[in-house]
């Protein structure tokens, strides 16, 4: 690959990820599902960018996020891609995307790297071996996901915390000490108790991002959506709010319509105005505005 023009950061790889376990310095993951998004948490500096499932649910107007498919996704992380952002992109492999066939598994992680993706990510533990490995095989990075795992709502019983007794704390870290081992390059913990999310860091060699999984993981991610106040209708206990972009959305659009309503828009200033002498020809000279500049 040719190296990056002079001036422009280099583009995060997954051995960058891998690098920073341990070293104290935070991974921060935000998910993005078009260009402007991608453009703004690019922008902000973050470490890798998450075409998440939960496009389903924030955009898309789903209640869950079973019904995107790997078109989906591909869509999404192409727009994503598009504007050649230096973090690294993960996609989501959609549910009954990597359950049914090693070679089905395969197509579909590498549709979402023709796509624009560098790595995917696959929710479950243990009983994903298969596919991780598969995945690996054809030289896809593949990132984790355990506890919450929203493919798995309906045999959960809802979104709720997972990992509360020793023996489902067990599990998880036994899930993914199995997943690193495998060659996950990267674990996202969705909501399990902080001394869960510690156990899990503390017992593997790659870094653990979290999601309502407390402190002690070695990143974060949080949903775009979440962040910017644009999602008003569910709020998490591990959602923490950084604008309201959502009701200043609402505010701008009534303020645009008001305008409008009230002949204000558009003004002079944002008209195209023909010459006077072709406005003349037409019969229009004296009946409309003129600019001025
Ligand atoms: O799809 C998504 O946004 C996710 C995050 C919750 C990690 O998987």
């Amino acid at each position: 690959m040719a190296d990056a023009p002079q001036g422009s950061p280099r583009a995060l790889g997954v051995p960058d990820v891998i690098a920073r376990k341990g070293s104290g310095a935070p991974l921060v993951m935000v998910t993005a599902y078009d260009a402007p998004s991608a453009r703004a948490v690019d922008a902000a500096g973050v470490d890798l960018i998450l075409v998440g499932d939960s496009v389903a649910m924030v955009v898309l107007g789903y209640d869950d996020t079973l019904h995107v498919t790997v078109d989906d996704i591909a869509h999404h992380t192409g727009a994503v891609a598009r504007t050649t952002p230096r973090a690294l992109v993960v996609a989501d492999l959609p549910w009954m995307s990597y359950h049914r066939s090693r070679e089905e598994t395969v197509g579909n992680a590498a549709q979402l790297v023709r796509a624009g993706a560098t790595a995917v990510k696959l929710e479950g533990g243990r009983k994903r071996l298969d596919a991780v490995g598969a995945i690996l095989d054809a030289e896809i990075p593949v990132m984790g996901h355990l506890g919450l795992t929203p493919q798995s709502v309906n045999q959960l019983g809802g979104y709720r915390v997972q990992g509360k007794t020793l023996d489902a704390a067990r599990v998880i870290v036994d899930d993914a000490v199995a997943l690193a081992e495998a060659g996950c390059f990267a674990l996202v913990l969705e909501c399990v108790p902080d001394a869960v999310a510690r156990m899990v860091t503390d017992s593997v060699p790659v870094p653990t991002i979290g999601i309502g999984a407390g402190r002690h993981c070695d990143g974060q991610v949080l949903v775009y959506h979440d962040i910017l106040g644009f999602e008003d209708r569910v709020r998490p206990r591990f959602v923490r709010r950084y604008a309201d972009l959502q009701s200043d959305a609402t505010r701008g659009i009534e303020r645009f319509a008001a305008d409008v309503r009230a002949g204000r828009f558009p003004a002079s200033g944002e008209t195209y105005h023909a010459a006077d002498t072709v406005s003349e020809a037409l019969g229009l000279y004296g009946s409309v505005e003129h600019a001025t500049a």
